[in-house]
C-alpha cells in the first residue's frame, strides 16, 4: 500500500491523529466538529489562557458552547496545548492562524510563518497539512511547501500531502454553521487534494475539490472581495440618495423585489471584521507584483474606508440643524462590534467613529451589551461600556446607531433621546416621520 492509500484509510477510519494550530474564531470550532465527528484531535496554540481556558471544558469563543467542550475534554477526544512537540505525533495538521494588515496595509504573514516554522521541526512522511488562514494565491506553493518538504527532502504528493481549504465560517450564524457550509478545497498536487479531502469528509457535510491550491486560494479572495465591491457599491449609492434626497432603504428594498439578477446589499458606517476589509488587500498586494492594479478593490477600499468620515459629516449637519455643536455634546455609540449579535470588535468601524468624534471635540460614551470594554492601538484611547443604557441614551445630546444589535429596543431609544442618527436603518418603520431620527 502506497502512502497515500494508507493515509486515506487511515483517515476515513479516524485512526489518524490530527492536529489544529491556532484555536481561535475558526480554529476552535473546527476542532470541535472534527472531535465530535470521531477524530482524535490536538489544538496546539501558543496562548496559554486560552488552553487553560479549555483545559477546564470552557469556551471562549460565542459559537462554541462550553459543555461540547468539557464533553470532549472529558473523554479525551480533545486535548488543547501550547506544546508544539506533539505534532511528531500527528498525521494530519490544519493550520488556522491570523492574516491581519501590517500598519502600513500589507499582508502580515508573520502567523502563517512561525506556524510553519514550528511545523518543519516535526514534519513527517506520511503527514497531510492544510492551510485555512485566508491569504494571497500562491502562499501555499510558495512559502508552506518549501518550508515544510523541499528543505526536508520530502517529495509533496508521495510522502507527504500539502492543501489549502479557505475557512468561510461566518460567526453568530445560526444555519450555515463550519459542519454545514461546503468546503472548498485545492492540493499542492492532485493526489494531495485527494488526501485532504478524503481527510475533511471525515467531518464536514460537502468538500468541493479543485485542481490547485492557488484555485482554492482565489476562490476565497472572489468571495470576499465580491462583498467588499458591493458594499463599496452601496455605500456610495447611499451617499448619492442623501445628496438626491432619495431614502437609500427604500431603493434598496424596492431593487430587491426583483426576483434574479440582484442581491441585496445595505450600507453601514464602514466594513469591519477580519475578513471583509483585510481579505481582498491581500490580492491587490500579490497583484502589485505583476505590475497590476487591482482597480475595483482600490476604490471600494476607498469609499468604504471614508465611511467612518462620512458619518461624522453627516452628525455634524444634523447636529447644525438642530442648533447643536459636536464640540462638547454628548454623544452615544449604541453598538461598537463589526456586526450585529456577536462579541468581536476588529476593525470595527465604530473604534473610527469614535475616534473621529473625540478628535471634533465630542464628549463620547458608548454602549454594547456583548464588549464591556475597548481600545484604540493606536490613537491610545479606551473606555468602558455604559452599564445604564437607557439612563445614557436619556443623558445623551445624540446616540448613533453604529451596530444594529437585535437586543436594542429601538422604540423605546428613540423615546428617551434627544436625537439619533441611524446607520444601519435598525429603527426602520419607526423613525419615519420623526423628526427625532436621521438615518443614512
Ligand atoms: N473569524 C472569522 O470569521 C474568519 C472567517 C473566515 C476566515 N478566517 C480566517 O481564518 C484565519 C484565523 O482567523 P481567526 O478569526 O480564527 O483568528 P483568531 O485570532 O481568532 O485565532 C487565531 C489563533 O491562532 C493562534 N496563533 C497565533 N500564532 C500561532 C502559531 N504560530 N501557532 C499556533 N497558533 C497560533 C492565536 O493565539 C489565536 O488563538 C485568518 O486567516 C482569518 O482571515 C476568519
Amino acid at each position: 500500500m502506497s502512502i497515500k492509500e494508507d493515509l486515506i484509510k487511515r483517515l476515513k477510519n479516524k485512526d489518524a491523529k490530527m492536529a489544529i494550530l491556532g484555536l481561535g474564531y475558526v480554529g476552535l470550532p473546527l476542532a470541535v466538529v472534527f472531535a465530535e465527528a470521531g477524530f482524535q484531535v490536538t489544538g496546539v496554540d501558543p496562548d496559554q489562557r486560552k488552553m487553560d481556558a479549555l483545559a477546564k471544558g470552557e469556551s471562549y469563543i460565542p459559537d462554541v458552547k462550553n459543555e461540547a467542550v468539557a464533553k470532549l475534554i472529558q473523554s479525551g477526544k480533545f486535548t488543547a496545548t501550547t506544546d508544539f512537540s506533539v505534532l511528531q505525533e500527528m498525521d494530519a495538521v490544519s493550520i488556522c492562524v491570523p492574516t491581519p494588515l501590517r500598519q502600513t496595509g500589507d499582508p502580515d504573514m508573520s502567523f502563517i510563518i512561525s506556524a510553519t516554522e514550528e511545523l518543519a521541526k516535526y514534519v513527517h512522511k506520511g503527514m497531510v497539512v492544510v492551510l485555512e488562514s485566508t491569504t494571497y494565491p500562491g502562499t501555499t506553493r510558495e512559502l508552506l511547501l518549501p518550508k515544510l518538504g523541499l528543505e526536508h527532502g520530502l517529495q509533496v504528493g508521495e510522502d507527504w500531502f500539502l492543501a489549502f481549504s479557505p475557512e468561510r465560517v461566518d460567526p453568530g450564524r445560526k444555519d450555515f454553521t463550519t459542519i454545514n457550509t461546503p468546503k472548498v478545497m485545492g492540493g499542492i498536487t492532485e493526489a494531495c487534494g485527494e488526501v485532504a479531502t478524503a481527510w475533511y469528509e471525515g467531518a464536514i457535510k460537502t468538500v468541493y475539490q479543485v485542481s490547485t491550491a492557488e484555485a482554492a486560494e482565489m476562490s476565497k479572495l472572489l468571495e470576499n472581495t465580491f462583498r467588499m465591491i458591493n458594499i463599496g457599491l452601496v455605500n456610495e449609492l447611499a451617499i448619492m440618495c442623501e445628496q438626491l434626497g432619495v431614502d437609500v432603504w427604500e431603493v434598496i428594498e424596492a431593487a430587491a423585489t426583483k426576483p434574479f439578477g440582484f442581491m441585496k446589499f445595505t450600507p453601514g458606517p464602514g466594513l469591519g471584521g477580519h475578513c471583509i476589509p483585510i481579505d481582498p488587500l491581500y490580492l491587490s498586494w500579490k497583484m502589485k507584483s505583476f505590475n497590476y492594479n487591482a482597480r475595483f478593490i482600490d476604490l471600494a477600499s476607498e469609499i468604504n474606508t471614508n465611511m467612518p468620515r462620512y458619518v461624522v459629516s453627516r452628525m455634524l449637519d444634523a447636529m447644525n440643524d438642530r442648533g447643536k455643536t459636536l464640540k462638547g455634546s454628548k454623544v452615544l455609540i449604541l453598538g461598537v462590534a463589526y456586526k450585529p449579535d456577536i462579541d468581536d470588535v476588529r476593525e470595527s468601524p465604530a473604534l473610527d467613529v469614535i475616534g473621529l468624534l473625540r478628535k471634533k471635540g465630542a464628549d463620547v460614551q458608548y454602549h454594547d451589551p456583548y464588549i464591556p470594554h475597548i481600545h484604540h492601538e493606536y490613537d491610545g484611547w479606551q473606555m468602558d461600556s455604559v452599564t445604564d443604557l437607557m439612563a445614557a441614551v436619556k443623558a445623551a445630546d445624540a446616540a448613533i446607531i453604529v451596530t444594529n444589535h437585535k437586543q436594542y429596543d429601538y422604540a423605546a431609544i428613540i423615546e428617551s433621546a434627544s436625537f439619533v442618527f441611524d446607520t444601519r436603518n435598525a429603527t426602520g418603520k419607526l423613525s419615519k416621520n420623526s423628526e427625532k431620527v436621521v438615518r443614512l
